[in-house]
């Protein structure tokens, strides 16, 4: 079994999550990168950067929304490591073409809510039983679950109600998560990003650059991944083990309420 502590972080190829997996990576901890393919470019070249900092990389190619392949995803996993540590549900989509609700076709429906919400639920529920039995197995062992969700998950986007519904219903299962796990020591967060730049918010950018400027983030500028990459490497570093189920919200101040 790796003495190395692992973390299992789903969307890792680009934008929070390989920024995650850069700071979980100088914690300490050896990674499990999962992305719909193991070898795309943005993989291949996450795979050094990764080992620079003195960690092991391991590519899994998973679209999180298939969750009759977690089984065997996980258990190449810990074949290769023996134990996970932690797992960063991060994976998540927003439709290429916005549609107004009065448009939403149920195809894009249906397959944002699959990977958004089906997948990290199966998945984290998958990893949550491993961990139970891992706890008897593993020295000094903490482990901890968390879910990348989003300030959608409490602000309407008319233009975005698949994904406000996922994020919306991703936190209550972070909540029910929560509840269930710490009797069995696995803490679980939720982290709710801002406005983060990276290649989901790109096609938007001109309008979210005129709302930042007009005052909608208090803090009046865009998040970065490392922002995000912060925050979850300060829990998994166990700064938090009194904190079970709470929100983190990275977000400039968006969720500040002011007249
Ligand atoms: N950017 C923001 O402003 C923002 C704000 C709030 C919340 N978030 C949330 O933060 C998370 C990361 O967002 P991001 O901005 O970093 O997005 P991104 O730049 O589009 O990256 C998404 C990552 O997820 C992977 N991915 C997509 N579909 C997948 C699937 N079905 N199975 C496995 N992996 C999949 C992508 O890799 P492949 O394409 O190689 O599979 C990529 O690594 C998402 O859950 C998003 O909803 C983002």
């Amino acid at each position: 079994m790796n003495s190395r502590p692992v973390a299992i972080i789903t969307g890792a190829s680009r934008g929070i999550g390989r920024a995650i997996t850069l700071a979980l990576a100088s914690e300490g901890y050896d990674i499990a990168a999962i992305a719909r393919t193991s070898d795309s470019e943005c993989m291949l070249s996450l795979q050094p950067e990764t080992e620079k900092l003195g960690a092991e990389f391991y590519p899994v190619g998973l679209d999180v929304a298939h969750t009759n392949l977690h089984d065997e995803a996980i258990t190449s996993i810990l074949d290769r490591y023996g134990r996970i540590d932690v797992l960063v549900n991060n994976a998540g989509i927003a439709p290429i073409e916005r549609k107004d609700i009065l448009d939403m076709d149920e195809e894009t429906f249906d397959r944002v809510l699959a990977v958004n919400l089906r997948g990290p639920v199966f998945l984290a529920r998958k990893v949550a039983r491993e961990m139970i039995w891992m706890k008897e197995q593993v020295k000094d062992y903490r482990p901890s679950i968390m879910f990348i969700t989003s300030f959608l998950a409490y602000t309407s986007f008319t233009h975005g109600m698949d994904v406000c519904i996922s994020k919306a219903a991703l936190s209550m299962a972070s909540q029910v998560f929560a509840d269930r796990l710490t009797e069995d020591g696995i803490c679980v967060y939720e982290i709710r990003p801002g406005l983060i730049k990276t290649e989901m918010t790109t096609r938007s950018k001109y309008k979210f650059d005129r709302l930042i400027a007009e005052g909608l983030i208090p803090q009046k500028r865009w998040g970065t991944p490392e922002d995000v990459a912060r925050a979850v490497a300060s829990l998994a570093r166990g700064d938090w083990q009194y904190s079970a189920g709470t929100v983190f919200e990275i977000s400039g101040g968006m969720n500040i309420q002011s007249i």
